[in-house]
């Protein structure tokens, strides 16, 4: 079974040329590990090369749609469509050569998320979904798992910064799902991939502090069109405005927010 549609493919078109760049530069990285200096100047060249060609085919495809990216900023142009894109997503991870980071991309239309990608470069996993049609990994649909109790789950989060203000409150979550969840909590660096996880029913539950809106944007869509539930610590929908997201595969929401709101 395969996800098509006009903009699907523009995404799909759009990820695969970026992956090329992306999948060269972290051939390089390994090399740059070593010297003193280390990666940290060639990332942030790699992360707004790629951010380039992914707007470069973008606005290609659709000269009216606006834009937000984690680099540059808003393009303001159409008030219906806007592009939500995270060049790299797991920057962290992929200036250490860890193998788990990558590109996200949401589409936007009168503020809904209508579809979106995430496209793991490295494993080849490519995560899409476009409202009312499912999501799909690899072009077979997918769907959230169907674990009911938050003690039998596998929950990851991320963060908190070193400078988070609210750094206490995020250790102090995990210590309380640590002792609710018999798996070990999970920390993987890539939030899009977290939210994907959902989806594809790797992972039941996710919860993070202080994420931005590029983060998020494309699992979003992803995950309801699996199947779970997105929403702030609440289970409210403000979650882009106040950047707590927890993410669901629908069934242990209740039990994450109890434990949440403890
Ligand atoms: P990035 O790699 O694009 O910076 C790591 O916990 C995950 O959360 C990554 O996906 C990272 O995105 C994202 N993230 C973004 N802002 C964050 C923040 N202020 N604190 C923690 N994680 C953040
Ligand atoms: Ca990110």
């Amino acid at each position: 079974m395969k996800l098509t549609s006009a903009n699907i493919n523009v995404l799909i078109k759009t990820c695969r040329k970026a992956a090329k760049t992306l999948i060269r530069d972290f051939g390089e990285i390994e090399k740059l590990q070593v010297s003193v200096k280390g990666p940290g100047d060639f990332v942030s060249n790699s992360d707004k090369n790629v951010e380039k060609i992914i707007i470069e085919e973008l606005e290609k495809a659709r000269p009216k749609y606006s834009i937000l990216s984690e680099e540059i900023g808003e393009i303001k142009k159409d008030e219906e469509f806007k592009w939500i894109i995270d060049p790299i997503d797991g920057t962290a991870n992929f200036l250490h050569g860890i193998p788990h980071f990558a590109i996200s991309i949401g589409l936007e239309q009168n503020k809904e998320i209508i579809c979106g990608i995430i496209f793991d470069p490295i494993k080849d996993e490519m995560f899409i979904a476009e409202k009312g049609n499912g999501a799909y990994l690899n072009n077979q649909r997918v769907r959230v798992s169907g674990r009911s109790k938050l003690e039998n789950s596998i929950i990851f989060t991320g963060g908190p910064k070193n400078n988070a203000g609210d750094r206490d409150l995020s250790l102090n979550e995990y210590i309380k799902f640590s002792s609710k969840a018999f798996i070990p909590i999970r920390k993987l660096g890539s939030a899009s991939l977290d939210m994907a996880y959902v989806a594809a029913g790797r992972c039941d539950g996710f919860w993070q502090r202080n994420l931005n809106y590029w983060d998020i944007a494309a699992g979003i869509v992803i995950v309801k069109e699996a199947g779970g539930f997105v929403t702030d610590f609440n289970g409210n929908k403000d979650y882009v405005e106040n950047k707590n997201i927890l993410v669901t595969n629908s069934k242990i929401s209740e039990e994450m927010i109890e434990v949440l709101k403890q």
